[in-house]
């Protein structure tokens, strides 16, 4: 199974002047833990690292800091998180059927969890690992007025991994670029060529290291997860 690391992101909302991904956490860098939860995964065989030009360097120390044995490709990444996933697409071997997509923000997700995926996505053409909300979601206007509130039942939190079958999926970001759609994930590119996208049970604990005190809050799961109660 081929997996996508998007990584070219500039990490505005964490407020560092460099890609958050670099940031460490304990001892090594976000995306190191995101590539050695990917190399720990038993189904994962073929790793591409989407990242900025100037970033490469540090990448590359990372990569030599872990001596991965799976294969990895560095790709330029895109002004975009979207663009930065088709690149990606362009760039998997011809032989790739399926690729799983992980952002290297979520440098806690289980080799478990992308094994969990890449089983399931033999089955379907498209799925997500998603979370039940915890918080009941208000739709608000533009004056801060509440104009609805979904059942929360039907409300789940993306994650990633996200997998698909390389064929639509690029079909699907070639009409989003032909038809200007923003998404945020690959999953809404599915969705709106009217495609089915499958739910995984994902992870708690497989947030996205997104603001300063996701840093914190990672910091605290991982030294955990070292240090298991017996
Ligand atoms: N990403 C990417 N290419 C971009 C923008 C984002 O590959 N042009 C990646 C990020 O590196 C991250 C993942 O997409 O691993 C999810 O994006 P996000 O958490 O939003 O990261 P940033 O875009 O870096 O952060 P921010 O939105 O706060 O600037
Ligand atoms: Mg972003």
């Amino acid at each position: 199974m081929h997996l996508l690391i998007p990584a070219a992101g500039m990490g505005r909302r964490m407020g560092s002047n460099r890609n958050k991904l670099l940031l460490k956490l304990l001892d090594r860098p976000i995306l190191a833990w995101t590539l050695k939860a990917a190399e720990a995964s038993e189904q994962i065989t073929w790793i591409g690292i989407m990242g900025q030009p100037e970033d490469e360097p540090d990448f590359q120390e990372i990569l030599a800091s872990l001596s991965l044995t799976k294969p990895v490709k560095l790709i330029r990444g895109g002004a975009t998180r979207q663009e930065s996933v088709y690149n990606g697409l362009q760039a998997l071997p011809e032989a790739a059927q399926w690729v799983l997509i992980h952002d290297g923000a979520r440098c806690l997700a289980s080799p478990g969890l992308f094994d969990r995926c890449a089983t399931a996505l033999r089955q379907c053409p498209g799925l997500i690992a998603a979370i039940p909300v915890k918080d009941t979601i208000k739709v608000v206007d533009d004056r801060d007025v509440i104009v609805d509130t979904p059942d929360r039942s039907h409300l789940w939190a993306a994650q990633t991994p996200q997998g698909f079958e390389v064929k639509l999926l690029k079909e699907c970001h070639d009409r989003g670029r032909q038809n200007g759609w923003e998404v945020t994930d690959d999953a809404a590119l599915f969705e709106k060529c009217g495609l089915p996208v499958k739910i995984v049970a994902g992870e708690e604990t497989n947030l996205k290291v997104t603001t300063p005190v996701d840093l914190a809050i990672a910091e605290f799961i991982l030294r955990d997860s070292r240090n298991p109660v017996s």
